[in-house]
């Protein structure tokens, strides 16, 4: 399973005027593509803050202690808020808890949906450009290397192959977006009319008709393109669509609309057409126009593709690739032999940071040097970021940074707790019971951050054993050909301009599939025209604008009632698989997520106390307080009154020393009160922290109301009605 997202030993606190509150405190979890993770517990157990820390959205009183969140090799607690700025709302999407708070008021739905895609359209323009030139300089420079050696006519050859690659590449993509516009056109407007024209004959077009046929005047006349609505209608094409709105009202007032029906059907006609005819290769087509020098010869659309391409073969492709090919052998193999003295390098200094007590000037500088050693290990032309060793520099920094202050740190938080154990000694020597208790010294654990060090370069190490071992067996030929076309993709996303015009068709068809009707009257209302269940549907649209591949939910359906609640989990959980998309969905209810989640983590006091598949939590859960959110949870079935959780969760700036749930726990033994327990694993895919599950522990079964639910889980399982 690919890891989407992976969030390893991340601690949060926020600095407040009573203290240091521990909002987060070690906890690690992974996303896989395409998985549901939930994240559950009650309020104030961190839930908001984990998934702000995702988007780096944090509140300015934040303290990130420790920890990594690793996507597409980077980790996201270390990189520039530049770097921030394109992931956020573009890959990593967000949708809260209250619509309102995520819409602005006095703009039109529209607007607020079409804006959000210009200006990512922008972003993503930019960003291509700087993909695509930095990587075919490197492929250049890197091919001149390994195939020309010193030989300066090859060399000016490819340097001239890659400038001419980039020439033709931009021809290819013209025709292509040409292409593109007309046949998208084409087909939006087939579809456009099949709803409209049934409407209309049925006399029972709504008042956005006018609007509907506006939108399809301007997509027929955008249809024109020599393999699409040929040139040779482009005529009756302005003609039909110019007459198209003077005849539908004409008709409006009898409500009868033949003349409209006849225009509509013979656009619907000629787009079909259009639609269904063969797309010639454009990529090669582009290197044919801006290099043969001659027009296209005239030949039915199939053979000319098979003509365009042994002429590109011949005289450009099969060279390039084979150039490129030994460049990216070439560039794979000098990144291993720097993976080898890594390796070396890595081994070699694990004793400096293993020291009884490290010594900062002797860190920092091992630091920079394996960092460097590291760093020279990426290979540019291979298009899957590497993310361990991307990350090995920032995660290695974090560490060292956390050892050095908190030696600084543990001095003043162990004299305070000093000063606050006589203070309270005093008060019970005077006889009397203080209203406060000690709390334990908010010290920083240094030998855990060694541990940590040492588990960073063992990882790193491993990981390189293994490309290493792989090695040999790669298939270059076949990553030239993702290299093209990751050139290709890129090429084309600074081409890819996102208009008014095809903004507003892709808001409307977004509005659409997350089912808001009427989407064109829609489009121009305001947000409090909308209800509630409404406005969490275009929060959703929003949301997916930028074509994220990760959405988190923060609580979205809390403020909805029940019936709205399940329509919009049954709309985020078609979304997800659709669009193939890894959600995080975050709720202080199980029952809201005992459908929808792959995997669950259970959250306490800022701590993942039980972990596991959904099969897991809800039928084998081992954590107390699991049991206790599985019997609070509404049950449609039983009039059993809930079992609300007796106590409540502990004041974070004074965690409790043992586990923090204890006090509310009705299995609690001496230990709880004392040792925080560690992860258990129960399974391959299932954990919890409980010292229940101890060797030594006494076997407890799961209270009453849990088993008999589990009990009716099952039986509606079986009878298939779940
Ligand atoms: N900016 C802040 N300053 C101080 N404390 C904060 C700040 N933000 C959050 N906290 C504290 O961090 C802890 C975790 O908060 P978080 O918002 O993550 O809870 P949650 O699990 O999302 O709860 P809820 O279900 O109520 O949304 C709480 O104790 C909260 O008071
Ligand atoms: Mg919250």
């Amino acid at each position: 399973m690919e890891t989407k997202l992976s969030v390893r030993n991340l601690r949060i606190s926020f600095r407040t005027s009573n203290g240091k509150v521990q909002a987060v405190r070690d906890i690690s979890f992974d996303l896989a593509k395409g998985e549901t993770l939930a994240i559950v517990g009650e309020s104030g157990s961190g839930k908001s803050v984990t998934s702000k820390a995702i988007l780096g959205i944090l509140a300015g009183n934040s303290i990130v202690e420790s920890g990594e969140i690793i996507y597409d090799g980077k980790d996201l607690l270390k990189i520039s808020e530049e770097d921030f700025h394109a992931i956020r709302g573009d890959k990593i999407a967000m949708i809260f808890q209250d619509p309102m708070s995520s819409l602005n008021p006095i703009v039109r739905i529209g607007r607020q949906l079409t804006e959000a895609m210009l200006l990512k359209g922008k972003a993503r323009q930019r960003e291509s450009r700087s993909n695509f030139n930095t990587y075919l300089k490197t492929l250049e420079k890197t091919m001149i290397e390994s195939v020309a050696k010193g030989d300066s006519a090859r060399a000016a050859k490819i340097s001239e192959n890659c400038k001419n690659f980039d020439k033709f590449e931009f021809k290819h993509i013209e025709l292509e977006k040409a292409y593109k516009t007309a046949y998208e056109s084409a087909s939006e407007t087939v579809d456009d009319i099949d709803k409209l024209a049934f409407e209309l004959e049925k006399k029972s077009a709504g008042k956005d008709a006018v609007d509907r046929l506006n939108d399809i005047i301007v997509q027929t006349r955008a249809t024109v393109n020599k393999y699409v609505v040929g040139e040779e209608h482009k005529d009756e094409v302005h003609s039909l669509a110019g007459s198209l709105m003077s005849t539908y009202n004409s008709e409006k007032k009898a409500n009868d609309y033949p003349g409209t029906l006849k225009i509509l059907y013979r656009i619907r006609e000629l787009c079909k057409e259009g639609v269904e005819k063969e797309a010639p290769n454009f990529f090669r087509m582009g290197y044919y126009l801006t290099f043969s020098g001659k027009p296209l010869p005239d030949m039915p659309v199939g053979e000319l593709n098979d003509y365009m391409k042994d002429y590109l073969d011949k005289e450009f492709m099969l060279g390039f690739i084979s150039d490129a090919e030994t460049a990216l052998r070439y560039s794979a193999n000098r990144s291993g032999e720097m993976m080898k003295k890594a390796i070396d390098e890595l081994n070699a200094a694990r004793p400096v940071f293993k020291r009884e007590s490290l010594d900062k000037k002797e860190c920092y500088a091992k630091y920079k040097e394996l960092s460097a050693t590291v760093k020279s290990c990426i290979d540019p032309l291979n298009v899957t970021k590497d993310s361990l060793t991307f990350t090995f520099s920032p995660s290695m920094k974090s560490q060292l940074d956390t050892y050095f202050h908190g030696i600084g740190a543990n001095k003043k938080a162990i004299r305070k707790h000093d000063a606050d154990q006589r203070k309270h000694d005093r008060i019970v020597a005077k006889g009397k019971k203080p209203e406060w208790e000690v709390a334990e010294a908010n010290t920083v654990d240094l030998e855990l951050i060694k541990e940590n060090i040492e588990r960073i370069i063992t990882r790193l190490v491993d990981h390189y054993d293994e490309l290493l071992a792989a090695l040999p067996n790669r298939n270059f030929r076949e990553e030239t050909v993702g290299s093209i076309n990751y050139l290709m993709e890129n090429a084309s996303g600074v081409i890819e301009k996102v208009t008014r015009r095809v903004a507003k068709h892709r808001a409307i068809k977004l509005m659409d599939e997350v089912g808001i009707a009427e989407p064109h009257k829609r489009y121009r209302q305001y947000p409090f025209e909308f209800s509630g269940g409404m406005r969490q549907r275009i929060v959703i649209a929003i949301a997916l604008a930028a074509n994220p591949d990760i959405l988190i939910c923060d609580e979205p359906t809390t403020a909805l009632d029940v019936t709205i609640q399940a329509q919009i989990l049954e709309l985020i959980n078609n979304l997800k698989e659709e669009r193939k998309l890894s959600v995080i969905f975050i709720t202080h209810d199980l029952g809201v997520v005992a459908n929808m989640a792959d995997r669950v983590a259970v959250m306490y006091a800022g701590k993942i106390v039980e972990y596991g598949t959904s099969e897991d939590i809800f039928y084998h859960s081992a954590h107390p307080y699991t049991w206790a959110l599985l019997s609070s949870m509404p049950d449609l079935d039983t009039d059993e009154k809930l079992e609300a959780i007796p106590g409540t969760p502990p004041n974070m700036i004074y965690p409790p020393k043992g586990d923090a749930f204890a006090p509310r726990n009705r299995y609690a033994m001496a230990i709880d009160f004392e040792r925080q327990p560690p992860m258990f694993q129960i399974s391959d895919t299932h954990f919890a922290a409980t010292w229940l599950l101890h060797p030594d522990a006494p076997k407890v079964d799961p209270p009453k109301a849990v088993v008999d639910r589990i009990r009716r889980m099952n039986e509606r399982r079986a009878t298939g009605n779940e």
